[in-house]
């Protein structure tokens, strides 16, 4: 929300500002890796509004510190203290998953289901971040993505709309605290604004085809959602949309994101797409690109240079009018002054409980890991005597997952290491490696289980990192089938970063752990789980293939004229592929627990409403009994889908509208309830309207899409 004092100072300082001074508040630059007069002789001028923290040591390295304490601070007393108008930097890096303590990778975050704690581990990010002079964190991205062959799946919150936007809630309101001004809290930065995970054929930066339809309805609502909690930075994606690319969209910037959306932060380019408009065609040379990203809303450059360099003549020119100028210097100063640059610029010093942010991460990780399978060998008995086999037994940098540059892997448990530390008296662990011979199967032989762990190296996983094949690599099949071959039961643990094809693995497995890239703490989160000290809760955001060749495929899919869809089962003999059955092979929101639970007595607080009432703010409520039949109290997420059976557009088959993560002891129920209203019950039209339309409504409680206790609703 705008205050009237902060829009005042704006005010003033743009009337004193000249235009080489405002073109310097939208342009960041890479920061210097040491002394460079060069670099302090612009911010002098007043020619730099931001530094991307990109050159200092990071990423992967083993002692890497990400900052220069000295340097960012002399940059600050610069720019604060010997520009002109002493107008403050804001330092950016991209800190997306944690910084020296790592969180899981978004995707696994978004499986956790509880957002109160990745809200509480963001903040714990902030306090790291901030103490290293981080004032910006380019996170979170918020892409729905429905294709795993696009590496940057793992960053974002897979798909679908509803956890999009819990996530983006979660993630900006960990980042920014209740006080943005706060010397702890930093900026976050909705990404990549939009459509960049619809990406062609998961190539990345290729090309897309949304309608406003789509886009509003499936694209959109994380963003929406970002900006209602206050974000105070969007990043524009490198992606067209149907010919135009979305730097260079005004429709999409200005119109949707700062109009409709009423987004009053700053937009800042993705790295070189300004530059890139040349590439794709729509600019003839830099200046153009410049002008046209400028009047379509992009406030600052990142990197390219093309506004420090191009933008005073076009202004000059008149190509860009000097309003539109000052609007953009006017969002940047906004966030600076929200931020409390003005007052405090420099790198803060306070303490950190890392202790503390370690056992918090380490307790999210544990949440994020599905179980997807088990036929009772899990939990494994502390004495036990297992096989230790798998590329991944004994890694730690993979488990940090991409885009995470200050996490060290010295610090990284490993799953080898957090099961050894749970054996007890009578237990033992064999490592056997990754390939079998005669000696090592002699291991396999004496061993209670063989706990398996594969995965992806997290260089096949972010940005520029798309595949084609998704399925499991035969020397990781071979290894399960040679240890059942033993006669002993195989666990699975599975580390890969985006939703792989489990098919032909899984006859050869007792059950099946998606451990994800889980950040610092995996290898302990792992073991937690494998001896069932925690009791595995996790739900998939997104759902798990049989074979590459079915992707796309997701559940919240459009019921269709003949047999196409096939994801619920319908028309069972009425296949689409030919050779491989249409359902996935584990459908959205699926993951098992140690406890056995039973959902029944779905009831509405009213099987009618008037449209009217439910326009004016009435909510129908929605409850459910939740029972744990089982003898181990255990975590259930309850989930709520909604079909619209008849519109005016084809709806989805199931649509997420809800879903609480409840503790239920063992023998005990609970009473889950929803509230479903105005905007649960709508969808965005084609025309780009929002309206709920009267008629018949399915409503599912359930534990996974695949909810089948059904109640009836009709808006009348
Ligand atoms: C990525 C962004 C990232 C930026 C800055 C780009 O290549 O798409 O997600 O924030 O680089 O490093």
């Amino acid at each position: 929300m705008k205050d009237r004092i902060t829009e005042e100072k704006i005010e003033r300082l743009i009337s004193q500002m000249t235009l080489r001074e405002k073109i310097g508040q939208l342009n960041m630059v890479p920061s210097p890796s040491g002394e460079d007069e060069a670099v302090f002789e612009m911010l002098r001028r007043g020619e730099i509004g931001a530094f991307i923290m990109s050159n200092t040591a990071h990423a992967y390295s083993e002692d890497s510190v990400s900052a220069d304490e000295a340097l960012i601070n002399k940059m600050h007393r610069i720019a604060a203290e010997e520009s002109r108008l002493g107008i403050p930097l804001i330092c950016g890096r991209d800190v997306i998953h944690g910084h020296y303590t790592v969180l899981p990778i978004p995707i696994a975050l978004a499986a956790s289901f509880d957002f109160d704690a990745v809200r509480e581990c963001y903040s714990d990010v902030a306090r790291e971040a901030a103490r290293d002079g981080i004032q910006w964190a380019f996170t979170p991205m918020l892409d729905l993505a429905r294709d795993p062959r696009w590496g940057r799946i793992i960053e974002g919150p897979g798909e679908d709309p509803y956890v999009g936007e819990k996530l983006a809630e979660a993630v900006v309101k960990g980042l920014q605290g209740d006080d943005p001004s706060s010397e702890q809290s930093v900026a976050a930065c909705a990404k990549h604004y939009i459509g960049y995970g619809a990406a062609e054929g998961g190539r990345d930066y290729h090309k897309t085809e949304i309608t406003d339809y789509t886009l509003r309805n499936f694209y959109l609502p994380a963003f929406r959602s970002a900006v209602d909690s206050g974000v105070l930075t969007v990043m524009n994606s490198f992606n067209e949309i149907g010919g135009q690319p979305t730097g260079s969209s005004r429709y999409l910037l200005t119109e949707v994101l700062k109009q409709e959306l009423g987004f009053d932060g700053f937009v800042v380019s993705d790295w070189f797409s300004v530059q890139q408009l040349v590439n794709q065609g729509v600019a003839e040379d830099e200046a153009q690109a410049a002008a046209l990203s400028l009047n379509a809303g992009v406030d600052m450059d990142m990197s390219d240079r093309c506004y420090i360099d191009r933008l005073e003549a076009l202004v000059t020119e008149g190509r860009v009018s000097e309003e539109a100028l000052d609007e953009a210097v006017r969002r940047v100063l906004r966030v600076k002054f929200r931020l409390g640059l003005f007052e405090h610029p420099y790198v803060p010093v306070y303490r950190q409980d890392r202790a503390a942010h370690m056992s918090r991460a380490r307790a999210l990780s544990a949440s994020c890991m599905v179980l997807l399978k088990n036929n009772g060998v899990l939990p494994l008995k502390k004495n036990s005597r297992l096989a230790l086999l798998g590329s991944m037994a004994n890694e730690k940098a993979t488990l940090l997952g991409m885009w995470c540059l200050d996490g060290n892997p010295n610090h990284v448990i490993s799953i080898a290491e957090g099961i050894k530390s749970k054996i007890e008296e009578g237990g033992a662990v064999n490592g056997c490696g990754t390939d079998l011979s005669d000696e090592q199967l002699m291991h396999l032989q004496w061993s209670d289980a063989a706990v398996l762990c594969i995965g992806e190296s997290r260089y096949v996983t972010g940005e520029a990192a798309s595949l084609t094949t998704l399925e499991i690599s035969d020397s990781d099949i071979l290894l399960a089938k040679k240890a059942k071959e033993r006669g002993i039961p195989v666990v699975a643990v599975m580390c890969f970063g985006r939703p792989r094809a489990t098919e032909e693995l899984e006859p050869y497995c007792d059950a099946i752990l998606y451990a994800w890239h889980g950040g610092t703490a995996a290898g302990g989160a792992v073991a937690d789980i494998l001896f069932g000290d925690v009791n595995p809760s996790a739900k998939l955001p997104v759902t798990l293939p049989r074979k590459t060749g079915q992707v796309p495929i997701y559940y919240n899919v459009s019921s269709s004229g003949r047999f196409v869809n096939g994801y619920y089962g319908e028309r069972e003999h009425e296949q689409n592929y030919l050779d491989c059955d249409c359902t996935p092979m584990y459908p959205f929101g699926f993951g098992l627990s140690y406890s056995r639970f039973e959902i029944s007595d779905i009831s509405l607080s009213q099987d009618s409403i008037p449209y009217e009432k439910l326009k004016d703010g009435g909510k129908i409520k929605v409850s459910a009994k939740l029972r744990n039949i089982s003898e181990r109290d255990g975590w259930e997420v309850v989930q709520l889908y909604i079909r619209d059976r008849v519109a005016s557009m084809t709806r989805p088959i199931r649509e997420l509208k809800g879903a609480e993560k409840v503790w239920v002891e063992a023998g005990d129920a609970k009473t889950v309830e929803f509230e479903l209203g105005f905007k649960e019950l709508g969808f965005y039209k084609g025309d780009k309207s929002f309206d709920v339309e009267k008629g018949k409504f399915e409503v599912y409680v359930g534990n996974s899409c695949y909810a089948d206790l059904k109640a009836e609703l009709r808006v009348i």
